[in-house]
């Protein structure tokens, strides 16, 4: 067996002189006679140039050993790209482990390859730099997590990935049980009751690097599986977690970008929602909504006689939005609640100019002018409806006209508290929850479950907090209720009767009966914040086996069908699906 002295990449000037072996893949071969042959060997490291001067059948991604002597490349030959630039191995002894059909696509990162052949062959795919280097980041960030979290006194705990349904508000993946028929256990969304459970225990700090498994649609920050930092703890207030979370995420980023972030700003919910129409707020570019709702008391103009109107500053945006770019924004906006989109232009004179200015006052078009410090060249886009529609749709259209790549720029993290606790009222008049049913309201607005009415509930605030970053969110997490009589006049305005949630939670309820200590926790994404730590827009680029947008995963093909015996086995009939 070959005994390797050397990773490629760490070969270095002060080893002139060594007698080395290394180990990897041919990355490139040049032939330069019968008998010369430059050979690029990789591995994890990086490349080191190996002058082999004996005929050799050698072909691209090989695997080798080559024995030599590191020396100094001739005058003129250094290549300043490679960090062994300066040197090669020379007198080499090629050993040939492994032969390797040419790969299924190159191995440069210039080409962009297809996705579906790249997950097809994953396993040359990462070979590339760019996985090893995401892999290798995805580790130091999860190492860091634990040591994080150890320090400030948490202790890992797994949970089980066999359960009943746990209430994240996503579908469940389930599976059958043989020994039960027409039983099945779900998956685990998160280990969110368990932990709380642990609580109960008198675990007092559990931590897990958890892996969460959701049926939903896929998007560049979603996979079905993923990986959560979850955290609970014991007689905590929402600050203590705030402080644990923000520890951890800032030892993390350190350890991986070298620079610790200062100290994370924060913003409550409503404030969010007014200045940028959004629960994560990108804040790493301006574009504030500013609300002109005022300028338009008693106006003439029928577009502006609505409860709310707001608008948005588009620098320079005259210029670059045309006529059909303009009607394209228009019609997403139509698509995301709006009746239209209100839109001018300041010109060269400085004056607003748009067909809606017919219909406004002279004030009110030097209002709106003034409000935004709109100039020449710009362009004012403004939406006019009901409040909660205007954020919305103001919020989505300012991410499509300024949103810079969701990993560029600094690291903006941003704690959002004071989250509603409810996120809609039904159409009997029931609120839905708008975290899940065990989130503790904020003390002042207690007195509020016992008169509030229909939309009122909107305005009960809780004690939730998320944690965004870049616009992405990154975590949650909440204060829990751990009195028996909050939660049930919780589950009572929630609608949900007392058997049905005796047969949802009645486990934690039932040990809740028993002492629960008051607790809190959070959870954050760890393949969110791996992703934008390596620069990447989609956290498919951070995990090693993904599946692809449609949810399937062409190297193993999952999903795959059943035997018959298999389903036999497991009690289970399938019917076609419906078409
Ligand atoms: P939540 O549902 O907000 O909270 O999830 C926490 C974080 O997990 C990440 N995440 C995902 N990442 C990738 N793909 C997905 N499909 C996906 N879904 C969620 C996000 C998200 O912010 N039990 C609560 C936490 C608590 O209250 O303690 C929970 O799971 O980064």
């Amino acid at each position: 067996m070959t005994i390797r002295t050397h990773y490629c990449g760490e070969l270095r000037p002060t080893d002139v002189g060594s007698q080395v072996t290394v180990c990897g893949w041919v990355d490139t071969r040049r032939v330069h006679s019968e008998h010369l042959a430059f050979i690029d060997l990789r591995d994890h490291t990086g490349i080191i140039q190996c002058v082999v001067d004996e005929k050799l059948d050698l072909r691209s991604e090989y695997v080798v050993a080559i024995s030599g002597t590191v020396r100094t490349r001739f005058k003129g030959k250094s290549n300043e790209k490679l960090d062994t630039g300066e040197i090669e191995i020379g007198d080499c002894d090629v050993q040939v482990l492994s032969v390797a059909e040419p790969p299924p696509f190159p191995m440069h990162e210039r080409t962009e390859v297809d996705e579906n052949i790249r997950l097809r062959h994953r396993y040359v795919d990462l070979r590339k730099p760019r996985m090893q280097k995401n892999l290798r980041t995805r580790a130091k960030v999860n190492s860091s997590i634990r040591a994080s979290m150890e320090k400030q006194g948490f202790i890992e705990i797994e949970t089980p990935m066999l359960i009943a349904s746990t209430p994240e508000g996503a579908r469940d993946f389930v599976v059958p049980s043989r020994l039960h028929p027409t039983n099945f256990y779900a998956l685990p969304q998160s280990p969110q009751i368990f932990k709380q459970l642990c609580m109960v225990g008198g675990l007092d700090r559990y931590y897990q690097i958890a892996r969460c498994l959701r049926d939903e649609d896929l998007r560049a920050d979603r996979q079905f599986e993923f990986m959560q930092l979850d955290m609970e703890a014991s007689f905590v207030s929402q600050e203590d977690i705030i402080n644990f979370v923000t520890e951890a995420v800032k030892d993390a980023t350190e350890t991986v970008s070298g620079s610790r972030p200062s100290d994370i700003p924060r913003m409550t919910w409503l404030e969010a929602m007014e200045r940028y129409g959004s629960d994560k707020p990108d804040v790493r570019f301006g574009m504030e909504l500013i609300d002109m709702t005022g300028i338009f008391e008693g106006t003439e103009a029928n577009v502006f006689k609505v409860s709310c109107v707001k608008g948005i500053l588009y620098k320079g945006g005259s210029d670059v939005l045309a006529r059909n770019a303009i009607d394209a924004l228009t019609e997403k906006c139509q698509n995301w609640g709006a009746k239209g989109l209100a839109w001018f232009r300041v010109g060269e004179g400085g004056g607003l100019e748009g067909a809606l200015t017919k219909f406004m006052s002279e004030e009110e078009i030097s209002e709106v002018q003034n409000c935004l410090s709109a100039e020449s060249g710009d362009m004012v886009l403004m939406i006019a409806d009901e409040r909660k529609v205007v954020n919305h749709v103001l919020g989505l259209l300012r991410l499509e006209i300024g949103r810079p790549p969701v990993h560029s720029g600094e690291l903006e993290f941003l704690w959002i508290t004071e989250f509603p606790l409810f996120g809609d009222v039904g159409e009997n008049g029931q609120p839905i929850p708008a975290h899940h049913p065990f989130t503790m309201p904020l003390e002042e607005d207690l007195e509020k479950l016992d008169s509030a009415e229909g939309d009122e509930y909107l305005a009960i605030r809780s004690q939730a907090y998320d944690l965004v970053l870049n616009g992405w969110e990154l975590g949650s997490g909440s204060v829990r209720i751990h009195s028996p009589e909050i939660q049930s006049q919780i589950f009572a305005i929630l609608g949900i009767e007392k058997d049905e949630a005796q047969e949802k939670f009645g486990f934690l309820l039932d040990a809740f009966r028993y002492g629960a200590p008051p607790h809190a926790g959070f959870a954050f994404g760890i393949d969110r914040l791996t992703a934008i730590l390596s620069g990447e827009e989609n956290i498919r680029e951070v995990i090693a086996f993904p599946k692809t947008q449609s949810g399937s995963d062409p190297l193993t093909n999952a999903p795959t069908l059943l035997d018959a015996g298999h389903l036999e086995e497991l009690g289970l009939r399938l019917t076609p699906p419906s078409t």
